[in-house]
């Protein structure tokens, strides 16, 4: 009869305390896939008092996350405090260094620690798994990590933070402002009281990052993404999208290119007829194009207590069974640098929103700097406010212009628009969006 894991959890917040809740009510089907029990046998957290809803009795309260990363009495740290610094860090790098394995859904450690951290696995012997740091419930590291093993992949994209998602969806669902859809995901939960760390982008970056490496085989670089958020988007936008056969969503890419691999981050539109594009809501869905088979879209659940916690226990259930997979697909060695393209260098599609002045030669001018950078225009859609008369005090309003590239570079966009700025034929700044095709 094999001993049963024995597991401590440092944090018992929303994944933490329903992680003891499972493992409590799945032990028959986790000892069954497992060969072995497992059990919780210490716990940490900030505070011993708070009340948390989940059965505590017998096991012990240890103070210090670092202490209990290096208790005798455990074979398994699981780590669901978060942060990318203290006490994750070092507790998770002691847990590794005395042999143990580690489970945690803590992208920011990852991102930024990930190498020094598979090292320290690698070294000792242990394992480091993060099936929920990327799209919680959604098997995607085990995908990319396992299952396409022997692939070779080109691309890989993704929605993985479900606020952006909410917010989008609701704008183009219900034609309201960032804002209002703002407010109400954060009084139904979906988004902090302070919520740029998801609509900056920097969340998806963080996921980006590690999906990157172990579809590449390079070593994770969270500073080698380019960040875009959706603060910036309109209504306007989305109703022009979804005109011209597009859906606006927040991307996180990995792409094999000529110039090295891209990483980036930013709102996308993407053709309606795309997997990724009936995504809604909170739901995160990751697509990879691997060499010489058709996409692989995978949809589910990227946040939430029994979303996270279901990953987590198939990590720890791993450990019991002694899987010991290297964290990013292969021996730490063998990771490359991160050779950064830069944006300038992106070549793709564009869709471009301009408020062009209303006078003679307008849009001769933006047409003549658009063709100076050699940029062709697949489509174009002019907005005339009121129908084109002009106001009560006899002034027209700037019209609303929306042009779609064919693919160029994004630093001919870039200059092209700065010449059209200079030109002063539009007023204010153009909004300028990439394209994701299939
Ligand atoms: N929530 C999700 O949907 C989700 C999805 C995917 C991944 N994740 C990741 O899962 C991890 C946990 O997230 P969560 O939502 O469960 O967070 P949470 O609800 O804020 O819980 C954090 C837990 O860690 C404990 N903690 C924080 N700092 C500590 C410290 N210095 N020493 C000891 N304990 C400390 C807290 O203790 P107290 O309870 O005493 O304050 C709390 O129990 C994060 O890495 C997060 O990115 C979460």
């Amino acid at each position: 009869m094999v001993a049963p894991l024995k597991v401590g959890i440092a944090g018992l917040g929303t994944v933490g305390a329903e992680v003891v809740r499972l493992i409590e009510s799945q032990a028959r089907v986790l000892s069954g896939r497992s060969g072995r029990g497992i059990r919780v046998v210490a716990v940490t957290a900030r505070s011993k008092a708070k009340k948390r809803n989940v059965d505590l009795r017998g096991v012990e309260w240890v103070k210090d996350p670092l202490a209990l990363a290096t208790h005798d009495g455990i074979d398994c740290f699981v780590e669901l405090m978060g942060g990318s610094g203290d006490p994750a860090l070092s507790a998770v790098e002691a847990a590794l260094k005395s042999g143990k394995s580690v489970v945690t859904a803590n992208k920011a450690l990852l991102a930024k620690h990930g190498l020094k951290l598979a090292k320290a696995a690698e070294n000792h012997g242990g394992a480091l798994n993060f099936e929920a740091a990327v799209g919680a419930a959604i098997p995607v590291i085990k995908t990319l990590r396992e299952g396409l093993a022997a692939t070779g992949i080109n691309r890989v994209y993704g929605i993985l933070n479900g606020t952006c998602n909410y917010i989008l969806t609701r704008m183009e669902q219900e034609g309201l402002s960032f804002a209002e859809c703002l407010k109400d995901a954060q009084r139904l939960g979906y988004a902090e009281a302070n919520p740029s760390f998801d609509v900056d982008g920097h969340d998806t970056a963080q996921k980006l990052a590690i999906l990157a490496s172990l579809a590449f085989g390079t070593k994770v670089a969270q500073s080698a993404v380019y960040v875009e958020g959706i603060s910036s988007i309109a209504p306007e936008d989305l109703r022009a999208a979804d005109d011209l056969g597009y859906r606006l969503k927040l991307l996180g890419v990995a792409v094999r290119t000529a110039k090295g691999i891209e990483q980036r981050v930013h709102p996308t539109m993407v053709p309606k007829s795309s997997s990724i594009a009936q995504v809604m809501g909170v739901t995160n869905a990751v697509t990879i194009d691997g060499e010489g088979i058709p996409p692989i879209t995978l949809v589910g659940p990227g946040a939430g207590g029994a979303a996270t916690a279901s990953a987590v226990l198939a990590d720890i259930a791993d450990v019991a069974r002694g899987i010991r997979a290297k964290p990013f697909g292969r021996p730490v060695a063998q990771l490359r640098d991160t050779k950064k393209a830069p944006m300038e260098r992106h070549e793709g599609g564009y869709y471009i929103r301009l408020l062009a002045r209303d006078f003679p030669g307008t849009a001769a001018a933006i047409a003549t700097r658009l063709a100076e950078q050699k940029i062709s225009i697949e489509s174009i859609v002019q907005r005339h406010p009121n129908g084109g008369n002009a106001a009560a005090d006899g002034k027209t309003s700037p019209v609303p212009v929306i042009l779609i590239t064919y693919a160029t570079h994004e630093d001919a966009v870039r200059r092209a628009l700065a010449a059209v700025q200079k030109d002063k034929v539009i007023s204010g700044r153009p909004q300028v969006i990439r394209i994701e095709k299939n």
